[in-house]
Order: structure tokens, then sequence, then C-alpha cells
């Protein structure tokens, strides 16, 4: 949709204020997660189709969003689609609360495309993926410490919800930063167990990490920072060098990249192995 300014926004987007409005009344801040909202009100879609939204006015927009890249084939793929509804008919169920005879299946499947992969478990989110693989981190090693690039993301949970934009008044020095809760609520414990690194500057991240090697269990990160800023290829094979030289467990969030940099995801694309992978 052309729009010359706000005025004619607001004159072709009247369904979705209203929307917006009543969604207020029943839902915090009126939208199911902070990154939906924008001013001065978000716009609210009817359907989908291909590379295009159609919002509840009726106005027709190319989706460059394609739900932060989740939907990489655009909406209503009718492969996806098919596959989805015969899975679900022939099954005659939509969950089974036991083992699936696919489950295995779908795991070899993953393995054999992803070079640091060797077993799976499935999660329902990626924010539950994140949190378990910290935990395991935390359990191999005996190390209660996590370490985390600046303005790197892996879900919604005070362990991981730190310094991921911080204001740049708290943010602390460019090559060692502050640990930043991202809002209110966050225990003091995680802001104290969280070590915040600089992204890209493997200089000042080896003297972080080798001042609190000890402590730190593991080390997650986005391979590409919000799915925009990858890693120098340097960084990340020294990154990879440096954490197994620590016993520091290298987490590669591939939430945003599996599947997307390559269908072996970005450890495919740089040649390293991580110790965990989320996707
Ligand atoms: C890199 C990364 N990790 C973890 C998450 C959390 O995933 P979910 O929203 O499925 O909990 C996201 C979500 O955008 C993400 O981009």
């Amino acid at each position: 949709m052309a729009v010359k300014s706000e005025q004619t926004l607001t004159e072709k987007t009247k369904g979705s204020a209203e929307c917006y409005k009543r969604a207020c009344q029943v839902i915090p801040g009126g939208v199911a997660a902070n990154i939906k909202y924008f001013p001065p009100y978000p716009l609210v879609m009817e359907k989908g189709h291909g590379s295009k939204l159609y919002d509840v006015d009726g106005n027709e927009y190319i989706d460059y969003l394609l739900c932060n890249g989740a939907l990489i084939f655009g909406h209503g793929c009718q492969e996806v689609f098919d596959a989805v509804t015969k899975q679900m008919r022939d099954s005659g169920t939509t969950i089974f609360g036991t083992p699936h005879r696919l489950e295995p299946e779908m795991a070899e499947k993953l393995i054999e495309l992803f070079p640091g992969i060797e077993r799976v478990r499935f999660t329902n989110s990626g924010s539950e993926a994140t949190l378990l693989a910290i935990r395991i981190a935390v359990a191999y090693t005996g190390k209660e410490k996590l370490a985390k690039f600046e303005g790197h993301y892996h879900g919604g949970y005070d362990r991981v919800l730190l310094s991921v934009n911080p204001d740049l008044a708290e943010a602390g020095d460019a090559d060692s930063p502050n640990t930043v809760p991202e809002s209110k609520g966050i225990p003091d414990y995680y802001v104290d167990q969280t070590v915040v690194l600089p992204f890209n500057d493997f200089e000042a991240t080896e003297k972080i990490l080798r001042a609190h090697a000890d402590e730190i269990a593991g080390l997650i990160m986005e391979p590409v920072l919000g799915g925009f800023i990858p890693a120098d290829e340097s960084f990340m094979l020294k990154l990879r060098t440096l954490t197994e030289e620590l016993n520091i467990v290298l987490i590669m969030d591939e939430v945003k990249t599996g599947f997307r940099l390559s269908l072996g995801g970005a450890q495919n694309v740089y040649g390293i192995k991580p110790d965990l992978t989320t996707l």
C-alpha cells in the first residue's frame, strides 16, 4: 500500500485503529508481543496469501516481515498446507502425549543437516530451547554464570532478557558492557550471573571470558545479530577455539538462522561445530 502521510494511513486503516482500541481493553498494551506494536497503532491483519497480507480494512501489503523469518515459504504455502493436513488426517488427531514414530526420523534429518548436532530434544518454542540448552551447560560444567553478547535475543525469560536493547546511558563501555535488564521484575540474581560481551570484538571478548572462565558455564550467541549483523568469520572461529580451551559450552542460537542461512544453518556456513544448537 502506498501511503503519502500519516493522515492517509489513518484514513485507510480505521478498522485497525478500532481493533487496537478494543484489544487494549483486554490485552496489556493491545498486542500479544511488544515487538508487534508501532505508533500510532499496529496494523491488524485479517488474512495472508503468498507474499501478501490483507488487513481488516482490506488493504493489501507486501509482507517483507514474513513472521520475522519463520514463514520462509510465504503464507499458505501449498506443499506445507498439504503435508500438515495430510498428517493430521492420517493420524486422526493433533497431539499424542506419547512418543511418535516420526520423532526419530525428524531427529535423524536434523543430525544429517547440522554439523554440530548429534542428538535432538524437541521443544515448543525458541525460548524453551535456549532455556534447556543453558541448563545443560550449567549441569555439564558445574559452573553457574552465562555469557551472552550485547544486542543478542534468546527469548523472553529472566536468564536471557538482559542487554538486548540497553539504554545507551546504562550500557557502559563498548568493550566492557554492563548487564542491563530489559524489564522491571528481573531479579538481581540473573544480572549478577550474566556476563555481557561486545559482539565482533574478539580482543575484548577474550579478556572478559578469561577473567570469568572459572564461573562461566556457557556462552550463548546469535551467529547473525538480530538476523542482520553477521559474526565476522575470524571472530567466530576464534570464539570456538577459545570456548573449548576455557571449558565454556558454546551454544549457537539458530532460531533465526537455522534452515535460512543454509539448510544446515549458520554453523554450516562458518564451518564450525557448536556444543549445543537451538532451532
Ligand atoms: C535468536 C532467537 N532465539 C530465541 C528466540 C525465542 O523464540 P520464541 O519466540 O519461539 O520463544 C527468538 C525469537 O525471536 C530468537 O530470534
